[in-house]
Order: C-alpha cells, then structure tokens, then sequence
C-alpha cells in the first residue's frame, strides 16, 4: 500500500466516525486572537467547530490550540495554523517579484525552505504561498508578489517555491503546506485595481493565467486558494468551470481550496448571490472546500442539505480533502510543536542567504560612463541620499507581517562598513518619507552632493505603496524625489540611484539625470550589504527583469508576449507624433496597434539587465531546420564574455509560432540558462525544445502543437535579435 493510499484509508476511517457538526466545522477558518485564547475559542475547538486558524502565530498559543484540539475534541482533530509566509517569516527575503529576477529556481527553493522553518518553528504549518497570479500591470500592488509576466517563468519558479515549502515530505520537521493562489486571472484585474473585474477569455485563461497554476499542481501543492476576482462575470469563489472542470477533472488535482478572506460571502456583495446563504451553495457547489473567516458555511450547509440543494457526499468530499492534508502533513501523529529542533530564527547563515538572495535579484538598468563599480580607492567623499537609504524596515516590502527590521541591514550601514577607510560619507535623509513633497532638506542634500565624488541616493517606493489593495494610478517615483534627483544632478556630481520598490516605476524623467540604475525591488533583511557589494564590485550585478518597464503608464499593459495584431508597429511602420506636419490630415502617416506619443517599445523589456561586463551572442545554431511532430529541437549559440570580469549572464531562449489556430504571441520565453563565464571565455549554450513544449490551446481548447514555421532567438534579453528559423512538420 503507497502512502497515499494508506492515508486515503485513514482518512475513510475518520470520516466514518464523524458527526456532520463535526464534518462542517472542518470546513471553517477562523482568524486568531493574537496569541490571546479566550474562552469562546477553547470551546469552538473543543467542540470540534473549526478545522483551522490563520494569523496566530505566537507557539504557545498554538501548541494549547492544537493540545485542546486533540486531547479535548472528541475525535482529536489536529488544527491546520495557517499564515502568508510570502517571501520570509522573521528574516525576509527580496518580494517574490525581485526573486524572480534572480532567475534562479534553487535560490527560491532555499528561501522557501528557511521561510518554511522559521514559520514551522512558531507553530505555523500552512503558508498562502506561492502566489502565480500574472502580473502585466505594474499600477496593481499585487505585482510586487507575483513573480512577472511570463507564464512559463512563473511555473517554474512557482515549483521551485512549493518545492521549498513543502520539501519532499510534508510531514518532516520543517515542511509546510504551500497554496498557490490566487486561482485564477486576478492579475489581469481591470485598469490595474485590485479586487477589479478579470475579463478573461478561456483561451487567454489557458494559454497565459492557468499554465503557472498546472505547474504548481504538478508539483503537489498542497492546497489552492481562490481568488477575488470576477472572472466573465462568475467570482473565482463560485466559478465551478475553474474549480471542477479545470482543477479537478482535467488536472485531477486532489488538495484541497480554500476561499480568499471573506470571498465567499463577497459573492453577494459581487452580485452573484443575494445573500450568504445562496452564497454557501454557489461556493460548494463550485468547489470551495474551506471557508476563510467568513461564516456561510456553518451558518447554512445543514439548512442547504435538507433544501436538497448540498449533499452530504460533497460535504465528505470537501472535508476528505482537508484531512488528507492533516495527514500528509503528520499532524496526527504529533501537533505539537517543539521549536528546539528547529535552527534559530534569523541565523547568521539565514542572513547569508538573504544577502545571496538580494543581490542575485538586483538588475542593473543604466550604467553611463561605467559610472559602476565604484573604486573604493579614488572614492575620497561619498554622498549617500534618500528616504531608503537607511530605513530597516521600508526595505523589508510587503506581507512581512513576521519580519524583524532588528535583522535588516540597510543601505548606508553597509555602505559605511564596505566603503574604504578614508572615503568620507555623508548621509542626508532629504525626505522623511517616499511620498514627501517638502523641499525643506533638499538644500542639505544638494551640499552634500555638491562636494561629494559620487552621490548614491536610495529612492522608491516605501513598503506600504505595494501590495494587496495598493495600487497606484502613476507609477513614477512618489513624492517629490524626481525634483531631489534633478536639484542634485544640477550640482554636477555623478549620481548612482537605487531603487528600493514593490513594482515597476516609470523613470523616463529620471534616466538623464543619473548615471546608474540600480533597481533592487524590496530586498528585505540583507538588502544593504547586498547593494554594497555591487556599488563597490565585490559582486557583479545579474538580475534579469521578470517583468517590462513602461514608458509611461498609459503604455500598460506591455509586455514581451503580446500579439502582434493585423497592424504591428515596426522601425518602417511606426510614426511618432513629432512626425505630423501642421494641419496633418486625419488619415495620414503610417498607423499601428501603439500610441502615437510614446513610441511602441517599452523603456526596458523582459529579460533585461545589465553586467560589469558585455556579453556577446553569436552563431546561433539548430541540429535541424525540420522538426518531426513529437521530435527534439537542439538550439545552442556561442556566448561570449568580452568584458574583465568574469560575470554570471542568464542566457534566455524564445520563440514565435508564426502561424496558429488561434494567433500566437510574437515572443515567448521557453527556457533560460545560468552560464557563468569567465572574463574572455565563450561558451556554446544549449537547449532542447520537444514540440510538446510549444503546444498551445486552440479555439477548442485543445492542447496542440501544430506544424508550421517558427522562430527561435538565444540572448540577453527579449529583445535579442539573434533568430533561426525552423519548420515543425
Ligand atoms: C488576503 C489575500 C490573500 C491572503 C489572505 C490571508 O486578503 O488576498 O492573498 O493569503 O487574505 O491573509
């Protein structure tokens, strides 16, 4: 017997023993009280009334939560102790958006792992992570915790994450049960809200939003959760489609999912149902197995059974799929939690990897005049600028509820131990917070730029700016930083911004006025010593975007795998607004699918990110130019290092199915490579494509790979121009 099939039998067993008052309290999720236990919650869970708790973190609490749950409850049934343990617990790695642009799956899968046992460590034993919702819209705060726009970037990674979580047996010391949420298209929220309408067709649902999800479930995640999103006009929460059809029939998932906070009796507030009660009945008979926070479920599901409208066969299904988390994640056999075997929070080798994290996630937008690395040596007077210069707790970002600032380590403390001795530094807040629009310390500024060599100003968005329900309408700098930048740049000394920011910004304004761009995300604890490292060149910038920065917000979305439309715009097509003549007559000049005023390109694309050295890419080659239905594609090109330091380059592959039953985008990312390549070494990088791997749906909803030509590119960036050809046939 497999150990699925053992616990199947458990599972069976228990449920035989169970009361419906006890089958439907397993179906309800309750907040904590912040370490408080009042009377009415050690009934409730004596009573057998809940099957789980979330945000409740403090261990004592928990460990009388789940010794009342098990010695005091008739049948003993452990808690699930559920927290969003989004990208750390106590120490904090970079949002999940600037893990992505490390492009480094094992990376995720260690921060994963360390969030997972510090999280385990109080008591904690289901995290609602990873989120893969697609993120396209940089004015939706959510972005910060997807990981970009690229649906195969994003599975990827996503497994990397559950994998991290969950190690390879959840039931070991340290494993907690993943969530990938938010099922499904809530990135595609309208005009970039959040909690917005998702008009999403099922082709787009299939071909961009679900892929991530499909990799998750392939990965094992534990549980789903669904999103709040209206999709076409049914919310995740009662969408049935999404629920049965794709989750359970055509991907034969067998987790368990869980609402979003209160998105079940949001269903009447969406205009679905018209109260909690039909809400109950939609959620359960779409396919919501447990209720977070609200309370339809306990309140109506024995009115709804003996409606007919619920049976008790959905309701064994529904609390079969939570136990078999219980027991997969070996609550059963102990619920208690001894944090004595677990390694202490926030350790120096925690720290060392949050470090490894960050700088791995930074990516390098802007270098003029090499202007990075600075030399330590000819470094005599360093200005260091900004209200994220030295602020232990803006760098951490968003869904930290756990985070200890005591851990970070900022900007300025590093660069005050990193720089050399005799370099003398200046430190000017300049605005007491990001959205500041007081000029009052501006001038303190500009003088400590003014006799400076270089001026690092550490600028962005605070912590608060992105995240759930923290969208912004323009997505440049906050505040009145670009006015600093400019009265500093006015002084003449060089200047090197960071950025510290839960999302793309659009920094057209700010690009002439620095040198160099550091774009560092929220990098969490060790953020300060990991910018060090590569202001001074002790490390070598090799972050990647994960997802494109715009112009300027009226461009969103954009991103690398948009469609190419009966209209493209192309250097031939494309006429820019300075081209019209006065009295230019309406039907004039050239027309395209873009904006007439902000060029059809967007200020840095998908894949982007500089190095202190230059890659060069050159002789891509096929091992055919036929491709066989069901063959392998080997593609390779020579990549060289032609810089002085020896530096990591993240090789990106794409494609183009140039013609399809349904269109095609004109790039997609189908694979990447970490290659690390010393100065003048070159090296020829491989991939295999199966043509599974370029299987889309068609306007069936079929998965299929057709024959036909293709393009395929190998470079730096989506942008990458180095292209073969082949035919699948
Ligand atoms: C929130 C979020 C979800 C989170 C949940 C529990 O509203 O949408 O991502 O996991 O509530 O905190």
């Amino acid at each position: 017997m497999t150990n699925f099939e053992r616990i199947d039998k458990e599972v069976a067993e228990l449920l035989s023993r169970m009361t419906l008052e006890e089958k439907i309290g397993q179906l309800h999720l309750i907040s904590g009280e912040g370490g408080h236990l009042s009377d009415h919650l050690r009934h409730t869970v004596t009573e057998g009334k809940i099957g789980g708790i979330l945000n409740e973190v403090n261990l004592d609490t928990i460990n009388e939560l789940q010794r009342i749950a098990v010695n005091e409850s008739r049948l003993g049934i452990p808690l699930l102790i559920g927290r969003d343990v989004i990208h750390g617990f106590r120490t904090v790695f970079p949002i999940p958006l600037g893990q992505a642009a490390s492009w480094n799956p094992d990376m995720i899968e260690k921060c994963a792992r360390v969030s997972a046992e510090e999280a385990a460590a109080s008591g904690v034993n289901w995290t609602y992570a990873p989120m893969i919702d697609i993120g396209r819209d940089p004015r939706w705060g959510r972005v910060a915790e997807t990981m970009g726009e690229d649906p195969w970037l994003t599975g990827t990674l996503a497994q990397a994450m559950v994998r991290g979580f969950q190690g390879d047996d959840l039931s070991k010391p340290g494993s907690i049960a993943a969530c990938a949420k938010h099922f499904a298209g809530y990135g595609a929220s309208e005009a970039g809200r959040d909690y917005a309408a998702t008009n999403v067709s099922e082709n787009e649902l299939r071909n961009v939003h679900l892929p991530p999800f499909k990799a998750a479930a392939d990965a094992g995640v534990a549980s789903f959760m669904t999103s709040f999103g209206d999709i076409d006009g049914v919310p995740a929460s009662g969408n049935e489609f999404l629920l049965k059809q794709i989750l359970r029939r055509e991907w034969q998932y067998n987790g368990f999912v869980v609402s979003d906070w209160e998105s079940i009796r949001e269903l009447s507030v969406h205009g679905l149902t018209a109260n909690d009660k039909e809400a109950a009945c939609e959620a359960i008979n779409a396919g919501v197995d447990m209720e977070m926070t609200s309370d339809s479920y306990p309140n109506f599901i024995k009115e709804l059974m003996d409606e007919g409208k619920v049976t008790i066969e959905q309701i064994d299904y529904m609390v079969s799929n939570i136990l078999r988390c219980k027991f997969r994640l070996g609550l059963f056999d102990t619920a208690h939690t001894d944090t004595s075997i677990f390694p202490a929070s926030g350790n120096e080798q925690y720290l060392q990897l949050a470090k490894e994290a960050a700088a791995e996630s930074i990516v390098m937008l802007q270098n003029n005049h090499n202007r990075l690395p600075l030399n330590r040596s000819e470094l005599n007077k360093l200005a260091v600028i900004g209200p994220l210069s030295d602020d232990d707790y803006e760098q951490l970002g968003t869904w930290i509820f756990d985070g200890d600032p005591s851990l970070s380590q900022t900007v300025l403390q590093a660069i005050n131990q990193s720089a050399g001795e005799h370099t003398e530094i200046q430190y000017v807040r300049a605005m007491e917070t990001s959205r500041s629009r007081s000029t009052e310390h501006f001038e303190e500024a500009v003088e400590a730029a003014r006799s400076s060599d270089v001026a690092v100003l550490c600028m962005g968005e605070e912590s608060i700016l992105s995240g759930e329900a923290h969208c912004r309408a323009d997505i440049s700098l906050p505040g009145n930083q670009e006015d600093l930048i400019a009265a500093v740049a006015a002084t003449g000394t060089p200047i090197v911004l960071v950025i510290l920011a839960g999302r793309p910004l659009t920094l057209l304004n700010v690009l002439p006025n620095v040198d160099s761009i550091l774009f560092a995300w929220h990098p969490g604890s060790m953020g300060g010593p990991a910018i060090a490292d590569i202001l001074f060149g002790d490390r070598v910038p090799s972050g990647k975007l994960p997802v494109t920065f715009p112009k300027m917000v009226g461009q969103i979305p954009i991103y690398h795998s948009q469609k190419n439309t009966g209209r493209p715009a192309t250097p031939e097509t494309y006429r820019h607004i300075d081209d019209f003549e006065p009295r230019a007559h309406q039907v004039s000049l050239g027309n395209t699918s873009f904006h007439f005023d902000a060029g059809y390109t967007p200020l840095f694309p998908f894949g982007f990110g500089l190095s202190y050295t230059e890659f060069h890419y050159s002789e891509i080659q096929l091992n055919t130019a036929e491709l066989q239905m069901g063959g392998t594609l080997e593609i390779s090109a020579e990549v060289r290092n032609n810089g002085e330091r020896a530096a990591l380059e993240i090789v990106q592959l794409y494609i183009r199915d140039l013609v399809g039953n349904v269109t095609r985008p004109v790039k997609e990312l189908k694979g990447f490579e970490r290659v690390h390549l010393e100065a003048g070494e070159s090296r020829r990088v491989s991939f295999t494509l199966h043509t599974d791997d370029l299987a889309f749906f068609n306007r069936k909803m079929e998965k299929v790979t057709e024959a036909g030509d293709f393009h395929v590119w190998i470079g730096g960036n989506s942008d990458t121009e180095l292209r073969a050809e082949f035919k699948i046939v």
